[in-house]
């Protein structure tokens, strides 16, 4: 077999077999295909797409690169989440500990951020002593012993996912819906949940900016994972503004504790995460419908069992259970700067991708998979779209290392105002099953 052809093939739209899927996978992982010719078949794959039957036999053959993980001597119906990213999305420090507190056990691996997204690991690591990598061994006892097992991605798993991701991203080809879904599925396939919600992200500062595409994309998604016996659903979520009113890791743990104790709950995070909780509820056996769900999700809000998860579950993964009550503990910035609105008008959008990459550049996140992170820094933003601000007012609070790394100019141009209001979407803009 010659990857000139399986690249001839897609070039001119047609599909590939299930061996020359195989044979491609196996080559890029084990260096036998040349990073030149896995480029061309990704950029080609880019513009011509692939059929389900493609997408899967690529999901399937990236999830057997390497390690799977054997969670079936564990009683009950693991469940999993997953998000496509976005822009102070916490939303996993607080499912986490409200499915768990609820008796569903709930496995996740979770990524570290990346460019103008940040990762639920580096969130974690904002906790003193808290151990975010752990071995697929420690992560099983985690789940057995707690009922939650989070950690960084363990073991060899999917090392042909990292191989061709890596070369996604230096080609310009994360944006491919099937490439999406494989990559996605294999490493949730390889887990070894037997549920899965996942958190379809839909706008500006997320990989789908329609709604259109973030359809497909879940729809993809759903049909893999249903073709492999997993019990899963879609829903597909706004990403027009950043995600609570927290960016930066130290910052974001603040506010998942909060929502936790019962603060915020109106929030469209809290909201979020409650229906993602109770999704993964529905999933896991632990209600019959959503409206049962919910009413368990507020009852372990409101009696204080999730906190207490929460507190319970850090000490066992080695961190700091004071500085979820005492902030002073977690890391803190140098500087504190506040941004206030240069004029009257209505919030019309957020960039939140450019707040995402503010951010980065404060050290919240990584421009590159070595960076160190400054895991105190990032930024509280204090209005939403569809708020009205007057010159003056407080737009953003600034965490900084230094007063001079902050280009108030660029915050100021993220918050796009008009002279008169627009509605605002929902959060929940579908669901996919
Ligand atoms: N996250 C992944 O793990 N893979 C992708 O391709 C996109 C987002």
């Amino acid at each position: 077999m010659r990857m000139y052809d399986l690249i001839y093939t897609k070039k001119l739209g047609q599909a590939l077999s299930a061996e020359q899927i195989a044979f491609w996978v196996k080559g890029a992982a084990d260096g036998s295909v040349p990073d030149e010719q896995s480029s061309a078949l990704l950029m080609a794959i880019c513009w011509q797409g692939m059929s389900t039957e493609e997408t899967l036999a690529l999901t399937l053959n990236m999830r057997d690169s390497g390690d799977r993980v054997d969670l079936s001597a564990i009683p009950g119906i693991k469940v999993d989440k997953h998000s496509t990213g976005g822009v102070g999305d916490k939303t996993t420090l607080i499912l986490g500990p409200i499915v768990a507190a609820c008796g569903v056990p709930c496995a996740m691996f979770s990524g570290r951020g990346l460019g103008h997204t940040g990762g639920t690991v580096d969130k974690y690591a904002a906790i003193p002593g808290m151990k975010v990598e752990l071995s697929i061994d420690e992560f099983k006892e985690s789940l057995r012993s707690t009922g939650f097992a989070n950690s960084a991605q363990t073991g060899d798993i999917c090392p042909a996912d990292r191989k061709l991701y890596a070369l996604r991203d230096v080609t310009a080809t994360v944006e491919s819906i099937p490439l999406i879904t494989a990559s996605i599925m294999s490493k949730k396939l390889a887990g070894g949940s037997d549920a899965l919600v996942l958190d379809v992200k839909c706008g500006g500062g997320a990989f789908m900016k329609t709604l259109e595409d973030s359809t497909a994309l879940a729809q993809s998604m759903v049909n893999v994972g249903k073709a492999h016996g997993m019990k899963i659903k879609a829903l597909i979520t706004r990403m027009e503004e950043p995600l609570g009113w927290a960016i930066g890791n130290s910052l974001e743990v603040i506010e998942s504790v909060e929502i936790l104790k019962g603060l915020h709950g109106e929030s469209d995070l809290a909201q979020m995460s409650f229906r993602l909780a109770a999704e993964m509820l529905v999933l896991g056996g632990a209600a019959t419908d959503l409206p049962a769900a919910q009413t368990k999700v507020a009852e372990v809000i409101a009696n204080g069992k999730a906190m207490e998860f929460f507190r319970t579950w850090t000490t066992f993964n080695g961190g700091d259970a004071k500085a979820l009550d005492d902030f002073s503990r977690l890391p803190q910035p140098g500087q504190v700067i506040e941004i206030k609105a240069d004029r009257d008008g209505w919030i019309h959008a957020m960039d939140s991708r450019a707040l995402g990459i503010l951010a980065m550049e404060l050290g919240a996140g990584r421009q590159s998979k070595d960076d160190l992170l400054d895991l105190g820094v990032g930024i509280r933003v204090h209005k939403n779209v569809g708020q009205a601000v007057r010159a003056g007012e407080l737009l953003y609070t600034v965490y900084a290392k230094t007063r001079t790394s902050v280009p108030i100019h660029r915050y100021l141009e993220a918050v796009h105002l008009e002279g008169l209001l627009t509605p605002k979407n929902p959060w929940l803009l579908g669901t996919i099953e």
